[in-house]
């Protein structure tokens, strides 16, 4: 999708179809001085809040999409909304271009293109006064939709394709041409430094772990923010089977580790003035012979054992080692990533991902960051009571509850049992399994969604 600018729709090309708002919820085309103008029904002028304008910049592109118009032009100055006097210019612009890239993007990969060609919008023109302001807040909102959608395409792929060697390439590719320098921990290496929890899951597969580490240094001598990402390829449940319609989108199951992998590389090119480390421990959770099984304890690499009393709380084995890997780095912050617990689904739907922290900061922090990215989260609580669940009786930690419900309070006991391995620094946990795929009314296109990069580069410009 490409980016133009005009000063007035005077000036526009006469195939350029332009968008004007109506308080309706309809769509007609009318003509004004021989040009097509899409009149879209939009609501309440007063009734658009910053929430409902992402949405509206989705249903733009999704609009002209459906009528296969492939150039349009969208005056800035109607997106000043009377709930949104606050907004300032540079960020709104980037708001909208990043929603219409996003809206745009539609997993094809695998398609053959049909004769009357794919739907996508090819042109933007974005009627506003010549200012630079808008114009750097276009070109940040072209660098994040664009970076989403690498990741969404991550995701996206199919786990046959998307092994943890795959996706340990697939970092490196997407580091190219930036500052941002990847190293890949190999099986060897990460069975000479004792990450045994890891090394537990990934037995089943016959692709090898990956231990894929990220590092972005532009902030001189700081202690960098760290962000750690779920890089389960293919999660099958291991010996403790997922049923066939549970398994079916579990190649989404890295989707943690996409959007840690692609927030470092934006850091990068968006040259913030930080240093980021992104740390993905990428594995396929697989049934066979050789497969960990439940029962069996690992020996993590803090030291401590985990009793696995189902292989399908694989997720939460593999970040143990990942969480303990990243002290080395001295980190002012640690904020995980996973589609940990389909528990969280159940929790609160599929239109936030839950977090938990010990620092009520953070938590004030993080739910900000959500409600202005459009990558909402809420806390579930970290209190003391709940580590009872994940004592183990064989081992030091269960990675799920060794006595008691199994089906209480599954996403506490997700997050309770990462704790244990992040107590050495501040930290927060995103489960971010309700938003792995959209929610109807996201205006999204099936798949990946991308989440929570848009956060979590907010945290790194922010924090
Ligand atoms: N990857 C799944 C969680 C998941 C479910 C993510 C649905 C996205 C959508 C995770 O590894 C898992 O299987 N969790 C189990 C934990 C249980 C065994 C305690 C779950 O949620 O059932
Ligand atoms: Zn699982
Ligand atoms: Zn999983």
């Amino acid at each position: 999708m490409k980016f133009a600018f005009a000063a007035s729709s005077g000036t526009l090309k006469k195939e350029v179809v332009e968008v004007e708002f109506k308080e309706n919820d309809l769509v007609f085309f009318t003509i004004k001085d021989g040009r097509k103008i899409m009149e879209l029904g939009i609501g309440k002028r007063e009734d658009i809040t910053r929430r409902k304008l992402i949405i509206l910049a989705r249903k733009i592109i999704e609009t002209a999409k459906n009528y296969r118009i492939k150039k349009i032009a969208v005056d800035f100055n109607e997106f000043l909304f009377p709930k949104l006097q606050n907004i300032d210019w540079k960020d709104l612009a980037s708001l909208l271009v990043q929603n219409f890239v996003l809206a745009n993007y539609e997993f094809n990969r695998y398609k053959t293109e049909p004769k009357e060609g794919w739907k996508h919008v090819e042109e933007v023109t974005i009627i506003s006064a010549p200012d630079a302001v808008i114009k750097k807040g276009v070109q940040k909102g072209i660098f994040i939709g664009e970076e989403i959608n690498a990741c969404r395409e991550l995701a996206n792929i199919p786990g046959g394709e998307m092994t943890p060697p795959i996706l340990a390439q697939k970092a490196k590719e997407a580091a190219k041409g930036t500052k941002v320098s990847v190293k890949i921990l190999g099986k060897k290496e990460m069975t000479a430094m004792k990450m045994g929890a890891v090394l537990g899951v990934a037995q089943g597969s016959v692709h090898e772990p990956q231990f894929i580490i990220l590092e972005y240094k532009g902030g001189g001598k700081d202690a960098p923010v760290v962000l750690v990402g779920k890089g389960v390829t293919f999660d099958s449940g291991g010996l403790s089977l997922k049923p066939s319609d549970s398994m079916l989108e579990m190649h989404m199951d890295m989707s943690g580790g996409a959007a840690v992998i692609h927030a470092v590389t934006l850091a990068a090119k968006l040259e913030l003035k930080k240093n980021i480390v992104g740390l993905v421990p990428a594995v396929e959770n697989m049934p066979s012979g050789s497969s960990y099984r439940p029962g069996d304890i690992l020996k993590s690499l803090s030291g401590k054992t985990i009793e696995v009393l189902n292989t399908d709380a694989e997720g939460r084995v593999i970040l143990a080692d990942a969480l303990t890997y990243a002290e080395k780095f001295k980190p002012r912050l640690v904020v995980d990533v996973a589609t940990l617990t389909g528990a969280s689904l159940i929790a609160l739907g599929e239109h936030a991902s839950a977090i938990m922290t010990p620092d009520q900061n953070l938590e004030t922090l993080f739910r900000r960051l959500g409600e202005e990215s459009g990558d909402y989260v809420w806390p579930l609580p970290l209190w003391e009571e709940y580590e009872e669940n994940i004592k183990g009786n064989m081992g030091d930690i269960s990675n799920i509850p060794a006595n008691g419900n199994t089906r209480y309070g599954g996403v506490i006991n997700g997050g309770m049992f990462l704790y244990q391995f992040a107590k050495n620094y501040p930290w927060v946990h995103i489960d971010m399994a309700p938003r792995m795929t959209p929610a109807k009314g996201d205006r999204l296109a099936r798949g990946a969604t991308g989440a929570p990069t848009q956060l979590l580069i907010k945290l790194l410009e922010e924090y």
